[in-house]
């Protein structure tokens, strides 16, 4: 999951292209580098290994001032994070930044190899310059070696090429992973999405799987796989859509964080007919819940956990059978389907390659495809029968907050107009279940109170080793979220289990190193949940229990600390209860000094497999 840009422009656009790859860097930072042509065509590089703030740095010392260019941010899938890695990856004749993994490179590179080309890098990339270069020197045109190349790369891939002496010329390709189109007065943009061009352009045209398309400042022409011109059609983008910006938070992760009350209420004002304490879903379904025999909910990470207690939603308010996997296992596991199932996929950026992939195999056996999606403009929207949106705003910090408990809202929401369409809730039940959602932003509101306690935890958590999320029911999938959440931005290792699970195994772990963070709201389950606590404590375990009034007073345990949070009914509590472990795992991971907006190794969209 990398970022690609490109710019056709009518002056210097190395600063434009830097600019637009920040917008990118939710794609991966390990790395960054533009291209441009310089006076009469000549091909020049800036590199740096890091984040842009270090490209930018070379660009100042060795500023470029060509009017066309691209430009590219890393993940690293092959080779070290370093500058020799770094795209673009360029030679004499081209330079190429590329998104995604070329998965025949191997024997690609041996080809090449054994005709004498001396490979620079450890990168796919490089094999994809040779190849166009190696059209070139036959005497091919940039376009027919491109056209000459393409068929022969497997994998998913999107890529932007840029040619010695072609001042008017780029070309993109899009095999998988998003590119799109910018459309400007006399200018043309590329981009790994519309995030990107938003600055320059609100007309964009996205390629679909296959498609390529050759830019010059007047305008683009786009082929398929095999050369043939096919059309697509620019979409104008809402200005503001993709604005995000801290405020007068520290990190985007705390902005967002604290934005829930407020995009959870926006989303349910999508869902949910205030009047008539109804549930409203906001387009036609391609199907009927009634008929449905079973459903099916893919997704990954964070997207995953919601779908997880979705399942408990769907299965408790409508009986309606859920089979969930995460969707990296899903397609591979070749699931048997009967025709005219309903497929549910949950993502936010609906570009998560495996979910994608898992939507695309579903799709194949007959299923119907919804998706719970934050980006309304993604692929996995754009090939959904339909979609349930989340309207949580721009999510820009790596790990998901806000999207979760928008994601957690639509859900419900579907799980209750199940039940309706089902008959296994009356009118009474739904009127109180949607009250419940209603009161449920004040509540999260209310919730931030618990904070000075969280951080009070900071010194104990931020100096384990490991650390142990345990819930029952739709709180166990709550503790795997947790879990994720303190690890992905602390590094601390942490694990989510099943509290009843924690006698089959996990409980060898405990001693008084070990914090054990038990999210138990007062329901029907708390009870068992006590019997996992005591057995815990009975070994030194240091508690962190996360209830509400009546959980404390009946538990009535010592423990490391006690987070009450506001009384809510056990159906909408995952939700509430998700502001806990996020603010948990952001203040251990900020009082550790971790880069909390973007954690090492991670990327904010996984668009490879
Ligand atoms: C969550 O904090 C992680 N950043 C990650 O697990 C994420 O949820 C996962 O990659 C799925 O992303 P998606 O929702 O965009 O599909």
């Amino acid at each position: 999951m990398c970022g690609i840009v490109g710019i056709l422009g009518k002056s210097a656009v190395a600063t434009q292209i830097v600019d637009a790859l920040k917008r990118l860097e939710y794609r991966g930072y390990d790395s960054a580098g533009v291209a441009t042509l310089e006076d009469g065509g000549r091909l020049e590089r800036r590199r740096a290994e890091g984040k842009l703030g270090n490209l930018e740095v070379k660009l100042s010392e060795a500023p470029l001032s060509g009017a066309i260019g691209i430009g590219h941010t890393r993940w690293a899938t092959h080779g070290r994070p370093n500058e020799r890695n770094a795209h673009p990856h360029a030679t004499e004749k081209l330079a190429v930044v590329h998104n995604g993994i070329i998965e025949n490179f191997r024997e690609l590179k041996e080809e090449l190899q054994a005709e004498g080309v001396r490979f620079e890098t450890e990168t796919d990339t490089e094999i994809v310059a040779q190849l166009v270069t190696k059209e070139i020197l036959k005497g091919k045109s940039p376009v027919e070696a491109v056209a000459g190349v393409l068929p022969r790369l497997r994998g998913a891939f999107a890529l932007a090429f840029l040619f010695a002496g072609e001042e008017d010329q780029l070309i993109g390709a899009r095999h998988g992973p998003p590119l799109a189109i910018g459309h400007g007065e006399g200018e043309m943009y590329l981009g790994s999405d519309a995030v990107a061009l938003a600055p320059f352009t609100d007309e964009v045209t996205y390629l679909e799987d296959g498609d390529w398309a050759v830019l010059s400042r007047h305008g683009v022409q786009i082929r398929d796989l095999k050369g043939r011109p096919v059309e697509r059609k620019p979409q104008r983008i809402p200005s503001g859509t993709f604005m995000a910006e801290k405020g007068n938070h520290r990190h985007f992760m705390a902005k967002e964080i604290y934005e829930q009350p407020e995009v959870v209420g926006r989303t349910l004002a999508h869902y949910v007919d205030f009047a008539t304490g109804r549930v409203k879903l906001p387009a036609t379904l391609p199907f009927d819940f009634k008929t449905l025999k079973r459903m099916s909910i893919s997704a990954c990470g964070t997207a995953y956990y919601a779908g997880l207690i979705a399942k408990y939603w769907f299965e408790r308010l409508a009986r309606l059978p859920v089979e969930i996997d995460v969707a990296s296992e899903f397609r591979y596991r070749e699931p048997p389907m009967d025709e005219g199932e309903l497929a549910l996929f949950v993502s936010q950026s609906g570009e998560t390659a495996d979910t994608l992939a898992s939507l695309r195999y579903a799709k194949a056996q007959g299923q119907h495809i919804l998706s719970v999606v934050n980006v309304q403009t993604s692929t996995m929207a754009r090939e959904s029968a339909a979609i349930a949106p989340t309207l949580a705003g721009t999510e820009v910090g790596v790990a998901s907050t806000k999207a979760f408990t928008c994601q957690l809202t639509v859900l419900l929401c579907l799980a209750i107009a199940a039940g309706r369409a089902r008959g296994t809730l009356s009118d009474k039940d739904e009127a109180e279940l949607v009250d419940e959602l209603i009161r449920l932003p004040g509540l999260m509101a209310e919730a931030f109170k618990v904070e000075p306690r969280i951080e009070a935890l900071n010194r104990d958590l931020a100096r384990a080793t490991d650390v142990l999320y345990l819930g029952r029911g739709t709180s166990y999938p709550l503790a795997l979220e947790g879990a994720l959440k303190l690890k992905e931005i602390s590094y601390i290792h942490a694990e989510g289990y099943a509290a009843g699970e924690l006698k089959h195994g996990p409980i060898a772990l405990i001693d008084e190193d070990l914090p054990v963070i038990v999210i138990a709201p007062h329901d029907h389950l708390l009870e068992k949940t006590v019997s996992n606590m005591q057995e815990v404590a009975a070994r030194g375990g240091k508690i962190v229990l996360v209830t509400d009034a009546r959980g404390a007073e009946e538990i009535g345990m010592d423990t490391l600390a006690t987070i009450v949070m506001p009384t809510a009914s056990p159906t909408v509590a995952p939700i509430l209860y998700a502001l806990p472990i996020q603010l948990i795992a952001y203040h251990t991971a900020v009082f550790m000094g971790k880069d909390v907006d973007q954690p090492r190794n991670l990327a904010k969209s996984v668009t490879v497999e």
